[in-house]
């Protein structure tokens, strides 16, 4: 990148101790979040995503690519009808026929946007788009007036912003504002920037392109350094005015910039950022368990703000200091980001209303068939475990939020085996009124067979990708949660099954697994990720 404008990050771009900036959020865990291998979202969870960033309180939800996919029109449109309160925005390239079909999801919403996007880098423009620099500023101005012509809100992202030459990029987004695009985003796509160039890159378009207060300056960093929330954060203090981020930094490759990182520091540094977001923050950690339930990806347990020992304190020092002064050690109070103090939380006399009651503080909002659902499954828990966590109750409701339209459901099975020994399995489904049973002995291991058992009562061979157990909570009798990743004819789906029986909860997952393939191929749901991608190539 050329530097045209040196300046120093440390000197300028700041505002007065009394000013504080508002920065904008646009969260796009449904769409770049979900483009990650293995994350895809049905159309019931990636409602219940949205609702959840709404009660979150993002400025701008970007609900999918409307183009990719009949699955992620649906889910646009779906999300564009129902979640009030943030802005829904629908992706399109720079075509006619991407910003009509995005029209025609976002056109529902309370605020619509549309957000069209073309590369602009010499190595795009030469081997991707085989287009010129006059081309593509053609194409770019007919794209925004285009998505003009159906909304006032229209996002324009020049792709692979940060390897354009700068004196271009400069010339882009100046066509495009006098285009009449709304907000002009600069995205970071393959997490090349480092923090310094992103200021000085942000600094530069502020000093050199002329209609340039016309917009609102947003930034789109990906981590494949690490750098995404560093290079957002000076981008803020460059000027940016909206970051783009997903919960837990879900995202293509290494991920998006963490919505929950870049919120936390500006909040918690709030004395040198001079800046804030309209976050709720205390709903970061249940919205990041939410979209980790869903997605299958799990949260490292030491990563900032959302992690499991986040706020854990084991050196005997530290936890000496935390006892005389919180402050000594804690930037931040657990309590702010949402993690909650009681850890036990039900047992087997505990009511309905007590359970709804929880919920709501975990942040889930259950409609009352999942209540009763819910409700269900936690008195068989509790008759087999005496103490219920708040990890046990959030595993059960996010078995609920996750279950699709069930062809198969698990009955019974018995094994035995031993060392040396194959394995015999009895396993007993159900298909609707159907009870449908069978024998073998066959397999690695009790997990193996009732797999394969499995497979023979569905008809539905699997390559098996990946296999996950964890501990929901704590103790013997915790619950096994399982999560299998499996590919079916070319297709990658996830399937999840919760017991405190480590073989049953791993023929739970698996048969979440066929119900997701089967309710797929039925076209019930919106599409799982393909393990080789059908989206279409960003053009
Ligand atoms: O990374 C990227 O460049 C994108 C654009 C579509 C904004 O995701
Ligand atoms: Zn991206």
């Amino acid at each position: 990148m050329e530097e045209r404008h040196p300046v120093d990050p440390s000197a300028s771009g700041r505002q007065s101790a009394s000013e504080s900036r508002r920065i904008r959020i646009f969260d796009t865990t449904l769409r770049d979040g979900e483009q990650s291998p293995g994350c895809s979202m049905n159309l019931r969870e990636k409602l219940e995503v949205a609702q959840a960033l709404a009660d979150l309180n993002v400025d701008i939800i970007e609900a999918g690519f409307p183009i990719a996919s009949p699955g992620d029109f649906e889910a646009v449109r779906e999300i564009a009808r129902q979640v009030r309160g943030p802005v829904i925005c629908g992706l399109a390239r720079c075509r006619p026929e991407d910003i009509d079909r995005a029209w025609e999801a976002v056109r529902y919403a309370e605020r619509p946007r549309i957000h069209v996007f073309l590369a602009t880098s010499p190595i795009h423009r030469e081997y991707k788009l085989r287009m010129t620099k006059e081309e593509i500023i053609q194409r770019a101005v007919e794209g925004v007036r285009r998505a003009l012509s159906y909304c006032p809100d229209v996002e324009f992202s020049p792709e692979d912003a940060t390897r354009t030459e700068i004196d271009y990029l400069c010339q882009v987004v100046e066509a495009v504002i006098a285009a009449g695009a709304t907000t002009v985003n600069i995205p970071d796509t393959v997490g090349y920037a480092t923090p310094r160039q992103m200021y000085e890159l942000i600094s530069t378009l502020r000093n050199h392109v002329p209609n340039i207060h016309q917009a609102v300056i947003s930034v789109h960093c990906h981590n494949d350094l690490g750098l995404a929330a560093a290079n957002s954060l000076a981008s803020i203090e460059a000027g940016a005015g909206q970051v783009e981020c997903t919960i837990n930094g879900l995202g293509e490759r290494a991920g998006n910039c963490a919505l929950e990182e870049v919120v936390m520091a500006l909040r918690t540094r709030h004395d040198y950022y001079q800046a804030h977001t309209e976050i709720r923050t205390q709903r970061l950690v249940p919205t990041s368990r939410l979209v980790s339930g869903i997605t299958g990806m799990v949260v490292q347990r030491n990563k900032a703000i959302v992690g499991q020992n986040a706020f854990a304190h084991e050196a005997g020092i530290h936890q000496d200091g935390i006892l005389k002064e919180r402050t000594t050690y804690e930037i931040m109070r657990p309590e702010d980001v949402g993690f909650t103090t009681t850890q036990l939380v039900l047992g087997k006399h505990s009511g309905r209303a007590a359970l709804a009651d929880r919920a709501r503080a975990l942040g889930y909002r259950l409609t009352p068939e999942q209540l009763n659902a819910v409700f269900e499954e936690f008195k068989l828990l509790a008759d087999k475990k005496k103490e219920i966590y708040d990890a046990d109750l959030a595993a059960l409701i996010e078995q609920e939020i996750a279950h699709v339209l069930d062809r198969w459901t698990f009955e019974a099975y018995r094994v035995s085996t031993g060392s040396g020994q194959k394995p015999h399995v009895w396993l007993r489904l159900r298909r609707g009124e159907q009870v449908l049973e069978t024998e073998l002995a066959d397999g690695d291991g009790p997990v193996d067979a009732v797999f394969l058992a499995i497979e023979k009562l569905t008809g539905i061979a699997l390559v098996c990708k990946d296999y996950r157990v964890h501990s929901v909570s704590v103790g013997k009798d915790a619950q096994a949660e399982v999560s299998v990743e499996v590919e079916y004819q070319n297709r990658l789906f996830r399937g999840r099954g919760l017991s405190t029986d480590t073989v049953e909860a791993s023929a739970r997952a698996f048969l979440n697994a066929i119900n997701r393939i089967q309710a797929f191929c039925n076209g019930i749901h919106s599409g799982p990720q393909t393990a080789a991608s059908t989206r279409p190539p960003n053009s």
